[in-house]
């Protein structure tokens, strides 16, 4: 079917008339304002990236990404598939903060649709699982994403990750919660009132349990939310064509006591029916027990994808994008949704306010310090960089491979002259952060070069790096005074504000609805960002980078 821009806007228009609810977490549940029990029963809409497969890729994770939000045109093209299902939820992997996504948003609004924001992008624009760090970069990064989108009345959550935490390497635990603590913190500041998330792996039980605990404990002992997630994702892809309803009943007792929401962040195995899957386990995961349980969720994917050589999608597009045809995988979705009848428990009224316990041991299925990093210091660092003697100057803006190699590099000297990399390094396993870590990447090595260049008696030869570095001369302090000189609060955890040039959404919200805040009962929290100023100005500086859809890696039943 072909539909127009103009009357997918005619559509917001008319619907508008009743807005969207908000939906509040209220303990482990979602509820709207009628105090109706929410469930997410949606579907993940994102045109995967280009995936370059490779040892270093283990989970085929794209590098590049299409921005569906910002395609005015695709998405009224797809929304009366998307009412078809039923769907009353999104999910987007990767959005572009310098581009328009009103007419999408206002689309899928005005059709009762809610979205789940991932502020990730790929490569360099998550928290990596391997070389984390929490840090500038990436706080703008995400910054920058929420100021766009917390203008909109749908925005259910924003994810801080996706699919960073693997089996063998939790190492970037305590750096994500970080970011949700900052991002938490962020959202109560310009008082909107979205969730905050995270979008889980699928993998071993003592691995989902020491994940989902870790995200949503609190390290201080106190009883709060403000480190915690309000909802946890798990991409689960564990029945199977037609699985006994059984399937769920370990899962379903690993989460039995969850303190916040839980849903299925993707579901929909490919193995038993290729193509055609029938979609069973809908009418188990909407009904009683696991309505207790879990809060709906996501079907993967709309647009095609592949992961672990399974291909996933159930609409494909002309040739000029200009329409689209579902297949018999989608007919078979329409029919479960279609069959679902909402379990309207827990009432709100009677729904338990969460708690937020002590943090689960390190262990080898956590290896994850409760020391967390601090808020990274934008001016801090600005100020750092522009007081050190030896700065990083690619001749290519695309520096993130050689900006690996020389940080290598650098660090290797810096060994041999009885200096080392310990400031801009970060250990989420022993909790150790060194005071330059929160800064951007490039600063990092600026100040690794110059520390290089000090110990070796400001010797213009050492600053170098095959022409990667450029001496700043006046500059005459030693990098250690120039820490101690910006980096005055090293350890400090703040509200971040955002970056220079981002857009001005703080403090124009009505607030209303939001209850948590850092409080200690975190009993309640409101998701369905408020209205807030539309701000014009756009982004400039962000590069229309690499982007991301990164598909569950598959766990399926033999
Ligand atoms: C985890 O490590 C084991 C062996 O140490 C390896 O066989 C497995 O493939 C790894 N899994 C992932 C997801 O990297
Ligand atoms: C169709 O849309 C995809 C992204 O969804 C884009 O990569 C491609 O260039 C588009 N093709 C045309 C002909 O516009
Ligand atoms: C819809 O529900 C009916 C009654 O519970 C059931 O027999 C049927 O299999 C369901 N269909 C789908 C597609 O889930
Ligand atoms: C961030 O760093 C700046 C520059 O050193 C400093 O003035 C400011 O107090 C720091 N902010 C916090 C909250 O520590
Ligand atoms: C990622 O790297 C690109 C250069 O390739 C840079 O422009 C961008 O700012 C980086 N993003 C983050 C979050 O560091
Ligand atoms: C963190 O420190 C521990 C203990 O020194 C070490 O074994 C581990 O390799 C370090 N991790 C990273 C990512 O550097
Ligand atoms: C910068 O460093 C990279 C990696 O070591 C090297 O390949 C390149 O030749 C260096 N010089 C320039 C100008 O890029
Ligand atoms: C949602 O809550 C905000 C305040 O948090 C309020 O301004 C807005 O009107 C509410 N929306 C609806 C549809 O009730």
């Amino acid at each position: 079917m072909k539909f127009n821009v103009a009357s997918a806007a005619l559509l917001g228009v008319i619907t508008s008339v009743g807005a969207i609810s908000n939906v509040t977490r209220t303990g482990r549940y979602l509820y709207t304002d009628d105090g109706n029990r929410f469930y997410i029963k949606g579907i993940a809409y994102q045109t995967q990236g280009l995936v370059i497969s490779g040892p270093d890729n283990p989970l085929n994770q794209p590098s590049t990404f299409v921005d569906n939000l910002a395609d005015a045109a695709g998405c009224a093209r797809d929304l009366p598939n998307l009412q078809k299902l039923g769907a009353n939820a999104i999910r987007a992997y990767s959005v572009d903060s310098t581009l328009d996504h009103d007419s999408c948003m206002s689309a899928l609004s005005g059709a009762g649709i809610y979205v789940i924001v991932d502020l990730t992008l790929p490569l360099n624009g998550s928290i990596d699982t391997t070389q984390p760090s929490w840090s500038t970069n990436l706080l703008d990064q995400y910054i920058k994403t929420i100021d766009v989108f917390s203008k909109y009345d749908n925005v259910l959550a924003f994810n801080v990750g996706n699919e960073v935490l693997t089996a063998n390497a939790t190492n970037a635990a305590p750096f994500l919660k970080a970011a949700a603590r900052d991002v938490r913190a962020y959202l109560t500041s310009i008082k909107s009132s979205a969730l905050v998330g995270y979008a889980d792996i699928d993998g071993a039980s003592a691995f989902r349990d020491a994940v989902s605990d870790y995200l949503s404990c609190d390290p201080s002992g106190a009883n709060s939310d403000s480190t915690s997630i309000d909802i946890f994702g798990l991409n689960n892809y564990e029945w199977c064509g037609n699985a006994p309803t059984t399937t769920y009943d370990g899962l379903n007792t690993e989460f039995e006591n969850y303190n916040v929401v839980a849903y299925f962040s993707e579901f929909g195995s490919e193995t038993c029916n290729p193509g055609t899957r029938v979609w069973t386990e809908v009418a188990t995961l909407f009904a009683s027990p696991m309505t207790n349980i879990w809060s709906g969720g996501l079907a993967f994917s709309y647009f095609s994808a592949e992961s672990q050589g399974a291909q996933f999608g159930m609409a494909t597009l002309s040739s000029d994008n200009s329409t689209v045809t579902t297949d018999q995988d989608f007919t078979n979705l329409v029919a479960a949704y279609g069959n679902v009848t909402i379990v309207n428990s827990p009432s709100q009224a009677s729904a338990s306010a969460s708690s937020f316990p002590a943090c689960p041991s390190e262990g080898t299925s956590l290896e994850a310090s409760t020391t967390l990093p601090p808020t990274p210091n934008e001016s801090a660092c600005d100020c750092l960089q522009s007081q050190l003697s030896c700065l990083f100057t690619p001749a290519t803006s695309d520096y993130n491979v050689i900006l690996g190699t020389l940080t290598g590099e650098v660090c290797g000297l810096l060994a041999q002259n009885n200096g080392n990399c310990d400031d801009i390094s970060a250990n989420g396993t022993t909790g150790v952060y060194g005071d330059v870590s929160g800064c951007d990447p490039t600063i990092k090595l600026s100040y690794a070069f110059s520390q290089y260049y000090e110990l070796t008696n400001r010797a213009a030869t050492s600053c170098d790096f095959d022409k990667n570095a450029t001496l700043v001369a006046a500059n005459t302090a030693a990098p250690s005074a120039a820490v101690s000189a910006c980096l005055t609060s090293p350890t400090a955890v703040f509200t971040p504000s955002a970056p220079a040039g981002a857009s001005a959404a703080a403090g124009t919200g009505s607030g209303s609805g939001s209850s948590s805040g850092s409080g200690s009962s975190g009993s309640t929290k409101s998701g369905g960002a408020v209205a807030l100023a539309p701000s014009g100005n756009a982004l400039v500086g962000m590069a229309a980078m690499a982007g991301c859809m990164v598909v569950g890696m598959l766990w399926t039943l033999v």
